[in-house]
């Protein structure tokens, strides 16, 4: 069969059956990838012409944007035509799983906790990457963003602590500093894309704000001098958290700036008052040509992407994972 790869019109040969990542890889094709088995997305490119068989990549806010699918999963059946998105900027960093000790575990806000992690082996990601963790055997894991890796080279997590959740309720109780954790990752798509000068909007709600730190920090700690808008939305000032880290980061880099959406204000609040897509609508006429990171329930995030697409972005600049809440 021969695969045609756009953007950069290259021809390859490969046997009807094999994936799409087995054709690029053995031609020398660079494609992102990660957990190789369907769970990152990180490998999603688009079919243009000809078919594969296997699941689709498309959910929700891409459906509706061409036919995407999993590189790693997807099994040529035809002559096709091949894009992969963004080619410079590839990354591979194979999902490994580690035992990690429990560093530190501290209180945020009312219901969100910090964990600190220091894994037994190097663990590489991007910024704006996810993990699993598994607190205990049986049914103990649950998916958490890399809020970043802190001064003293430990990973940093924010777990929305759930009423009545499975695993989640019972942390406060049983979470001590030294237990032993495992973690599988990196996973995920919705990473900090460098090689660009494009205004970067980010908006996050609730423990979203952790992969979002990640991705704004990551822009400016290596010297990015994009234009970075951050919407942080809850519903009400106790909902929030990580306000000093924000500051600090703000005072600190003059292209970053944030701003706090919140569904309830008291009397003389400086927040925002309304939803995040209020804010949208209210400070971003015009987002052609930004990229977008998204990070929060899957309401917000199909809200906020039909909100910036109706003002111009790029449904393929928009980057967010699907996470499902879970306890
Ligand atoms: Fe294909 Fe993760 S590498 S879905």
């Amino acid at each position: 069969m021969d695969i045609l790869i756009k953007p950069t019109n290259k021809t390859i040969r490969a046997s009807q059956g094999s994936t799409l990542l087995e054709a690029f890889l053995e031609n020398g094709i660079d494609i992102s990838y990660s957990c190789l088995s369907g769970r990152c997305g990180t490998c999603r490119c688009k079919i243009i012409e000809g078919s594969v068989s296997g699941p689709s990549a498309a959910e929700g806010r891409l459906a509706q944007h061409g036919q995407f699918v999993l590189a790693c999963q997807s099994r040529i059946e035809t002559d096709s035509v091949i894009e992969i998105p963004e080619p410079d900027e590839i990354i591979t960093h194979p999902t490994k799983t580690l035992k990690a000790e429990v560093v530190s575990y501290d209180e945020l806000s009312k219901d969100v906790r910090r964990l600190r992690l220091k894994t037994n082996k190097a663990f590489d990601y991007s910024p704006g990457q996810f993990s699993n963790l598994s607190f205990w055997r049986e049914d103990g894991t649950r998916s958490y963003s890399m809020a970043g890796v802190t001064e003293d080279d430990t990973l940093e997590f924010h777990i929305r602590l759930v009423p009545n959740g499975r695993v989640t309720s019972k942390l406060d109780e049983q979470m001590k500093v030294g237990a032993s954790i495992k973690l599988n990752g990196p996973l995920g798509a919705s990473y900090l894309r460098r090689k660009n000068t494009d205004p970067m909007l980010c908006i996050a709600t609730g423990t979203g704000l952790a992969p979002i730190i990640s991705i704004v920090r990551g822009a400016l700690e290596s010297g990015m001098q994009n234009d970075i808008h951050l919407i942080f939305g809850a519903r009400t000032e106790e909902d929030l958290y990580g306000l000093d880290y924000l500051d600090r980061l703000a005072s600190g880099h003059s292209n970053f700036q944030y701003l706090i959406a919140l569904d309830h204000t008291k009397p003389n609040s400086p927040h925002f008052r309304g939803l995040v897509t209020d804010a949208i609508a209210e400070n971003f006429p015009d987002l052609k040509s930004w990229r977008i990171y998204l990070a929060g329930a899957p309401a917000m995030v199909e809200a906020a992407s039909l909100a910036c697409t109706k003002r111009r972005a790029n449904i393929e600049r928009i980057y967010a994972d699907a996470f499902y809440p879970s306890g």
